[in-house]
């Protein structure tokens, strides 16, 4: 059985190797995507991909141990981690560890993953002096999609720079072991990335990060209800799909789907049922 790559793994793969992660929701994608893949982020955008919100606001706690638990049954090398819901952990330092203590205890991830800057320092920092691995999430928060008035990449002016500057270093200060870098223009994030001890994970935040993260639904071209500019589609599964669909549909109501070789025949000494 392979070994699993830890939280303090990931962190020093700074300036050794890029550091390959996807996200993943299910038992089924993880078995896939495990052998290929240093991490597998158990992302809230499950609320968008799988359940059809159109935020992440939505998803619960239940959910994402659910789904966290569906990973690790999938995943044997990876480094699990998974997202903290919006509500679970903003409200007090306490009330993160309780969420984070549930994920981990529930699925048996090797840490969670929150979204803030500086004013989540205190918390990342209670989690993390308390046995729990914390990956931060900073530039683009879509968590906080009602504030900022919608999806849209930071870092443009000098004031936004600064503030995403401040929120990463104040969020590896506090204990994280990796911060998440979303939609930040690529000056910023190169600075950012020189600058911090751990590694920064890039989404459309420039090739200078340590490592990089897109949503694998995206990358099959398994989900198009939006495409953001900083995803590049690999495949293109939904055609597929919709192509196999529609020959099955064909094929039933031609009644050439199924055969007789796809049926059981009774055999007059047998059992039936088999
Ligand atoms: O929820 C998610 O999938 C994420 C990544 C895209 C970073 O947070
Ligand atoms: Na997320």
């Amino acid at each position: 059985r392979a070994k699993r790559l830890s939280t303090p793994q990931i962190r020093d793969r700074k300036g050794q190797q890029p550091i390959v992660c996807l996200t993943a929701y299910t038992t089924q994608m993880a078995r896939w995507l495990d052998p290929h893949v240093d991490l597998l982020l158990v992302g809230d955008s499950l609320g968008m991909v799988v359940y059809g919100f159109d935020s992440t606001l939505p998803v619960t706690l239940d959910m994402m141990i659910a789904h966290g638990a569906a990973v690790m049954r999938g995943a044997e090398r990876a480094c699990v981690i998974v997202d903290l819901p919006f509500g679970s952990y903003q409200a007090s330092p306490e009330q993160a560890f309780r969420a984070a203590a549930r994920v981990m205890a529930e699925t048996g991830c090797s840490g969670v993953k929150l979204e803030g800057g500086a004013e989540m320092a205190e918390t990342i920092r209670f989690l993390a002096q308390r046995g729990i691995p914390v990956c931060g999430h900073v530039g683009l928060m879509p968590q906080s999609v009602n504030v900022a008035g919608g999806f849209k990449a930071t870092g443009r002016s000098e004031a936004e720079a600064q503030k995403v500057a401040q929120d990463a270093a104040t969020v590896a200060d506090a204990g994280a072991f990796a911060v998440v870098l979303e939609g930040t223009v690529e000056p910023v994030a190169a600075a950012i990335t020189s600058s911090l001890k751990v590694p920064t994970i890039g989404i459309g935040a420039s090739p200078a990060c340590d490592g990089q993260i897109l949503v694998a639904e995206d990358v099959f071209g398994l989900f198009s209800d939006f495409t953001p500019r900083f995803v590049k589609r690999y495949a293109n599964l939904g055609v597929e799909i919709s192509a196999a669909a529609e020959a099955y549909a064909r094929e039933v109501r031609s009644r050439t789907f199924p055969t007789l070789d796809h049926c059981f025949r009774a055999r007059p000494d047998k059992d039936r049922s088999a």
